[in-house]
């Protein structure tokens, strides 16, 4: 089977699963940590290289402050906790979007965890974490013009790789497959650079119930896609070869 090598996961459904069981949104954030728990284990077990999660969104700060201290809680719990299994897998921390807007604590504990996990030889697991396309393509156009000033760069002659350089995912490569959960078939602001010849899963459970089968089932999808990139592929090239021979020897 081919795996894909950076498989990145709009994370989605957390409230409407707590919700469809009577209990509070929280709760289903809670849930949603052992997802996380269970998904990032699964896929260092199968080799994939990459893996990127969609956590917490720019435009999530706009909902109410009880359900935005909650996630932030549990958050700094699951950095706190996780650390022992990441070290022990050989996982590499990473994280992308805004930082500074996160809280200072937080802030401490995700560079503990980046700086601990630096130098691990297995899978990278990058959290998305106050993170928006457009905001992280507008902070890398302000520093790209910065660079231009400055000499370091000469914008007028930007290449995209450089372009790339300047993003968040700048140490990433592309996500080769992009699952979200809920049934919602959006991108919700992420990756949009980045997502640009990337396969699309949409899957219709929510996030607490996404398990080891669902993720086999999108990895398996994956492994039938046959990715073009606006070309031909050689496979279907071939084919249409053999067509167009038997058709001109039948003429
Ligand atoms: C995803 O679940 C988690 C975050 C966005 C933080 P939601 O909280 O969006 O759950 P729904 O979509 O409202 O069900
Ligand atoms: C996207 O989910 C963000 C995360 C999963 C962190 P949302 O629930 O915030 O997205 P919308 O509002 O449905 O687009
Ligand atoms: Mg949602």
């Amino acid at each position: 089977m081919v795996l894909p090598k950076h498989v990145a996961i709009i994370m989605d459904g957390n409230g409407r699963w707590a919700q469809s069981k009577g209990l509070p949104r929280v709760a289903g954030h809670q849930q949603g940590v052992l997802t996380v728990r269970g998904t990032v284990q699964e896929c260092s077990k199968l080799g994939i290289e990459y893996l990127t999660l969609y956590a917490f969104s720019s435009e999530n700060w706009s909902r109410p402050e009880g359900e935005v201290e909650a996630l932030m809680g549990l958050l700094g719990q699951y950095l706190a906790s996780e650390l022992a299994l990441l070290q022990e897998q050989q996982i590499r921390f990473h994280v992308i979007g805004d930082l500074s807007k996160l809280p200072t604590e937080i802030g401490q504990s995700l560079s503990h965890s980046m700086a601990v996990t630096s130098t691990n030889t297995g899978m990278t697991l990058t959290l998305a974490l106050s993170y928006g396309s457009r905001n992280e393509i507008l902070r890398g156009v302000q520093r790209l013009i910065a660079d231009d000033k400055s000499g370091l760069v000469d914008a007028s002659q930007l290449t995209e790789q450089q372009f790339s350089d300047y993003l968040d995912t700048a140490q990433l490569p592309d996500p080769d497959l992009l699952i979200r959960t809920s049934g919602e078939m959006r991108i919700s602001n992420f990756l949009l650079w980045q997502l640009a010849y990337t396969e699309l899963y949409f899957c219709s459970c929510y996030w607490p119930e996404f398990d080891a089968s669902q993720l086999h089932a999108a990895l398996e999808d994956y492994s039938r896609r046959c990715r073009r990139y606006g070309g031909v592929s050689s496979a279907l090239s071939a084919k249409q070869h053999q067509n167009e021979s038997l058709e001109e020897a039948s003429h």
